[in-house]
């Protein structure tokens, strides 16, 4: 690894930080129009549904278990078990980086996977095929590339969370453009070009990694890691450690459940309930996914200002009352779409200020819960599993975008605002859960937090 830096930190994160940025750019591309694109096109005409490779044998499991559909339910259904795979799928590329293939040749294989699944989503037939290459892709890359952030820095160098909030304004720029380019072009000019475009953002992404890998920390030979793993069994402290993170993922699982809303009944109520027009132009219902990127990125170093003075003053909440308190404000965003939903009845459109207020609210959650957890990992998972525990961190965005996918089909089954009171209940009840138990985790966490 070269000693070079920048602004403070080692050159390669800045490598990271592209990578990371291009590859999220093509996810939320991609994501920003999912939804739509099944609601009103591909599930719309039964028999283009049915030349869709696979897709009777989900529809018919799908139903199988869960009674009849409609096509809103049904979308959310797969909207679902697509984002939740996403997420499952770290855990094992975790383990084939710790155990086989190290770290950086395992996010070369994950960017190839998912531009090849991209690429696929040309191909109305090739939908689940193209999925099923993303959720394997991201499943090599997302865990490797978020540990290799880490491994820029020595144990215990204070930087690593200003890396991680770094790091997590990358994927935030990805994401903020990505709605503006693809959903873009996929709702006005087709929905193949916005697949198109995240197609070649992760190309883009592949190639940035390449260009920038003299910059980008070495894994250690796998021989010689797989030697020590077997020699080294984890201490009793090191699995109290991995136990407590555990029950923080388990918990955690409820705020991805509320906050993923956004690309699934949320980009319904973008659509169908929210006014868009500017100044006489349409603006196309895609945007809104970028409100929570831009607020990130605009946010992200506030907070940290704010921590930063809380820490000189001996206030700076710790990790597990900071993701409470994320909780809770992802819960209680959902305030403002209860109100919504009382001031913008049936069919009429109400203003997009609902929306991003709702947005703001949980956004500061996110910031609360979402980058202090990814650098906590790296801090108290026991160092031959760092990777594999990245993946359990990623485990709990598993259940809790399924979990979206299933919550989201009540979307038209109860009044709106029943539904919304239902998000804000499970949010605020999961952070009180965090302060609830933040004695005893933070005794086995003791020093890392
Ligand atoms: N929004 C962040 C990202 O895409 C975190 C997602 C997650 O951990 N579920 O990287
Ligand atoms: N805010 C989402 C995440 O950080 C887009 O990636």
């Amino acid at each position: 690894m070269s000693g070079k830096e920048f602004l403070g930190h080692p050159a390669g994160l800045y490598v990271l930080f592209t990578t990371e940025m291009w590859e999220r750019f093509s996810y939320y591309g991609m994501r920003a129009l999912l939804v739509m694109y099944m609601t009103n096109y591909l599930l719309v005409d039964p028999a283009r549904a049915a030349d869709v490779l696979g897709y009777k044998a989900l529809e018919g499991f799908l139903v199988g278990v869960f009674g009849q559909m409609n096509i809103q339910q049904m979308s959310s259904q797969i909207y679902g078990l697509y984002t939740g795979f996403v997420y499952f799928t770290p855990f094992f590329g975790g383990i084939l980086a710790d155990k086989l293939l190290g770290q950086y040749r395992t996010v070369y294989l994950g960017g190839i996977l998912m531009a090849i699944g991209h690429f696929l989503m040309a191909s109305e037939k090739m939908f689940l095929l193209a999925l099923l290459f993303l959720i394997a892709g991201n499943g090599c890359f997302k865990p490797n590339i978020s540990t290799q952030v880490a491994s820029l820095y020595p144990e215990g160098d204070p930087r690593r969370d200003g890396a991680f909030t770094i790091f997590y304004m990358g994927i935030n720029l990805g994401a903020f453009f990505s709605p503006l380019v693809c959903g873009t072009l996929g709702q006005t000019v087709g929905w193949h070009y916005g697949f198109g475009a995240a197609g070649v953002g992760m190309i883009v992404g592949l190639v940035s990694y390449w260009l920038g890998s003299g910059l980008i920390p070495q894994d250690e030979s796998t021989e010689s890691k797989a030697a020590a793993q077997e020699s080294r069994k984890l201490t009793k402290e090191e699995w109290a450690s991995v136990l407590v993170l555990i029950v923080l993922c388990a918990l955690n699982i409820m705020f991805w459940a509320i906050y993923e809303q956004q690309g699934n009944t949320l980009q319904l109520w973008a659509d169908e309930k929210t006014n868009w027009s500017f100044m006489g132009w349409n603006i196309p219902s895609s945007w809104f996914q970028s409100f929570n990127p831009l607020m990130i990125f605009i946010f992200a170093p506030l907070l940290n200002m704010f921590w930063s003075w809380q820490a000189k003053h001996g206030k700076e909440p710790s990790s597990v009352v900071k993701m409470g308190i994320g909780c809770i404000l992802c819960g209680g965003a959902y305030i403002l779409m209860i109100l919504a939903a009382k001031a913008v009845p049936g069919a009429d459109k109400g203003s997009v200020l609902w929306l991003i207020g709702t947005v703001f609210v949980f956004t500061m959650g996110e910031l609360y819960l979402s980058p202090i957890g990814l650098s906590l990992v790296t801090k108290v998972a026991p160092k031959p599993i760092v990777s594999m525990m990245m993946g359990v961190w990623f485990l709990s965005s598993f259940i809790g975008n399924y979990m979206t996918g299933y919550l989201g089909t009540f979307y038209t089954k109860m009044p709106k605002e029943t539904f919304f009171m239902m998000l804000c209940g499970l949010g605020i009840g999961t952070g009180i859960v965090f302060f609830v138990i933040k004695g005893k985790i933070n005794k086995v966490l003791g020093k890392f937090v």
